[in-house]
């Protein structure tokens, strides 16, 4: 057993969306999550800026001796997680390929649509773990930059949301995709939305719910130990705690009870 926490972070509140889907099926676990809302959004920076915050990140992460790290992030994971993946001497998991994986096994008529940042649909990371798996699939992705700035206001079921889902999604049901990859940690507050769009025949991938899964396997396969009871979690932000409670309770659908404090993710920097 293990009772070393699992670190999560994100770029602010969306990686709650993972960190719900551990705490439902890994209860015990201890999480210590870190939102970068000082730094918010990372979906629209670049490569090079991304990589210098992921590191940072994992550096504030690594002060409390995690014996995972899990980049909630769809952007950070799919342009950050290669470069950083080998600078760390603990074990760093992103969203990409878990979910990859899963679309790839659902897929029935080998084509799969991928939503995400700007940023992470550049970086064409999801389109080459799909083909990992299976390089007879077509991938067909698209980028929706304004889905997290709707999320982030609350237009989780309005009209404005319907009408710009339809814009984005377009392409994917002119494709035919019966799969479609949610690439961003903020697109399962929209899932209703985007399912009433592309219509229920099609199977919405969340990634924070894969990367959950897999950190299930990775327990059942021995690779990383179980925790043997839940101590409590920890939310770190870098900007300011007021606000943060409200809306970080709307992504993790519960309640926190735990105090949230504040850190200057600056120093951390290399
Ligand atoms: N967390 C980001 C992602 O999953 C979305 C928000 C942002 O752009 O920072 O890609």
């Amino acid at each position: 057993m293990d009772n070393r926490c699992i670190g999560v972070f994100d770029s602010g509140l969306g990686g709650l969306t993972c960190v719900k889907e551990i705490m439902k099926i890994l209860p015990e676990e201890n999480i210590v999550y870190f939102g970068d809302t000082g730094r918010v959004p990372y979906g629209t920076r670049s490569a090079e800026i991304l990589v210098k915050y992921t590191i940072s990140d994992i550096r504030f992460l690594k002060e409390f001796d995690p014996k995972l790290i899990v980049i909630a992030c769809g952007t950070a994971s799919t342009t950050a997680l290669d470069i950083v993946k080998g600078k760390f001497d603990v074990n760093i998991m992103g969203v990409v390929a878990p979910s990859a994986h899963t679309a790839a096994a659902s897929t029935k008529n080998g084509k799969i649509g991928v939503i995400g940042t700007s940023r992470s649909i550049n970086s064409g990371k999801y389109e080459q773990a799909i083909k990992a798996v299976n390089g007879d699939i077509e991938v067909y992705s698209k980028a929706c930059p304004m889905f997290v700035p709707l999320v982030e206001n609350g237009y989780l079921d309005s009209k404005v949301t319907y009408m710009i889902a339809e814009e984005y999604l377009e392409p994917l049901i002119k494709a035919g995709v019966d799969t479609v990859i949610l690439g961003c940690t903020h697109y399962p507050l929209i899932k209703k939305v985007i399912g009433d769009i592309v219509g229920e025949s099609v199977t919405l991938i969340d990634s924070g719910k894969e990367v959950a899964r897999h950190i299930r396997s990775s327990i059942e396969a021995g690779e990383v130990e179980a925790a043997a009871r839940h101590n409590g979690n920890r939310f770190f932000i870098s900007d300011k705690v007021e606000s943060f409670q409200t809306a970080a309770e709307m992504f993790l659908d519960t309640k926190i009870n735990e105090p949230i404090e504040k850190i200057d993710i600056e120093k951390y920097m290399l």
